[in-house]
């Protein structure tokens, strides 16, 4: 079968768009009121959505001078394979709520740009036509398929075989979400998927039988929660897939130590960018405490209020071995379509290339602890002042 894949629509950027906050602001226009809140909000207080930012600005470079940075670049390995920068774009649902374009903008612009592209299970564009969109382009990063386990585990399977047959190179299975966190923000606006967008991958899932709660029982606890995952359906998910398996949305130390004992092919160290729980820590503070727990055993990615080339640095310095973009791709996105997310991607990779540069680093494996300041005493303080 052939994907038919429509054509794009055309959009310019003002040479003013100098930062991933300007394509925010602009995003922020370009967006009703009801698609702002779904893009752009957390959980309850968004505590943990402000927090994810501030840690990153609270870490301080410690720059090198007069070390030689001619010939230097961005290029790094992951899952056996060199990439041209560490920045791959985060799993983004309903991306057609954004911009008519949706997900295949969002390809088309990974792949100019040679960045990696996780496609959310609640994609709302077929994953068969974003592989078609994505693959074909040599210069292109990795295209990884984020799984959400469904109740119906034979769907999950089919599913899968579905992203293996399209090309996706592996599955990243999000952890951190067995239900969605509270979402304050979309409740005040009312938040409805609008007509016409819609999770088209789970089209044909046929909802759970009703369960018919005795009084005193929970909705959650039993009803919805009745299938949901357990590190048991991590070991089952590896059995029925050929693709390596990442897990997304660890923060502890401990849970890590379990992804690598069931050898997972690395962990996304990620706290849903501050929609799930609240008050969970900001990815900057768990990173280092993972790395120090799994030693290099796993590659280890982060996302999370990843904004600036200097975050990006700080990232690989704390142990990251690659970063995922969420919500600035889909501002750039929001107002300028493949355009935007092209652009929102190499201005955040020529921010990393100054950053480097700026601190001495010719390579990314020059970047270490030893560049930042007192790196614990840094991350520990943006989380107490909240
Ligand atoms: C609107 C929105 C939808 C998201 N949808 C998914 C999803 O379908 N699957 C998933 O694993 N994570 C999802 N995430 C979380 C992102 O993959 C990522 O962890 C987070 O956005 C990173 O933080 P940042 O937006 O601050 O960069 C979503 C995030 C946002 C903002």
């Amino acid at each position: 079968m052939t994907t038919k894949i429509p054509p794009l629509q055309r959009h310019s950027i003002l040479p003013t768009t100098a930062s991933l906050a300007d394509h925010e602001r602009l995003a922020q226009q370009q967006l009703d009121a009801n698609a702002w809140a779904y893009f752009s909000g957390g959980a309850a207080d968004e505590i943990t959505l402000r927090a994810n930012r501030s840690a990153w600005d609270g870490i301080t470079l410690q720059p090198r001078v007069l070390r030689p940075l001619a010939g230097g670049h961005t290029r790094t390995t992951l899952l056996g394979r060199t990439l041209a920068h560490p920045i791959l774009l985060a799993p983004i649902a309903f991306q057609r709520m954004a911009h008519p374009d949706g997900e295949l903008a969002t390809a088309y612009a990974a792949a100019a740009l040679g960045a990696g592209m996780v496609l959310s299970t609640q994609s709302s564009t077929a994953l068969e036509a974003v592989a078609a969109a994505l693959l074909s382009d040599a210069g292109r990063g990795p295209l990884w398929f984020q799984l959400y386990l469904q109740h119906d585990r034979g769907f999950t399977r089919e599913l899968v075989q579905r992203a293996e047959a399209a090309g996706y190179e592996a599955l990243v299975l999000t952890v951190d979400a067995p239900t969605s966190g509270a979402r304050d923000r979309e409740r005040r606006t009312g938040f409805r998927l609008p007509p016409g967008i819609a999770a088209v991958n789970l089209a044909s899932l046929v909802a759970p039988p009703l369960i018919e709660l005795r009084p005193g029982q929970s909705a959650l606890f039993d009803d919805l929660l009745q299938q949901a995952p357990t590190w048991d359906d991590v070991i089952w998910l590896q059995s029925i897939t050929r693709l390596p398996v990442l897990l997304k949305g660890v923060l502890h130390p401990q849970d890590a130590l379990q992804a690598v004992a069931l050898q997972v092919a690395g962990l996304i160290v990620s706290n849903h960018g501050g929609r799930t729980l609240d008050t969970a820590p900001a990815t900057a503070y768990a990173l280092p405490r993972i790395a120090d727990a799994v030693q290099g055993a796993l590659p280890l990615l982060v996302d999370g209020g990843i904004r600036r080339g200097t975050d990006v640095l700080k990232a690989m310095a704390l142990g990251a071995s690659a970063v995922l973009l969420g919500r600035p791709a889909i501002y750039g996105l929001a107002h300028a379509g493949a355009a935007g997310v092209a652009h929102v991607l190499r201005l955040l990779r020529d921010e990393l290339e100054i950053a480097m540069a700026l601190t001495g680093c010719s390579a990314l494996a020059q970047a270490t602890p030893a560049l930042l300041d007192s790196p614990r005493q840094q991350i520990f303080t943006p989380l107490r002042a909240g």
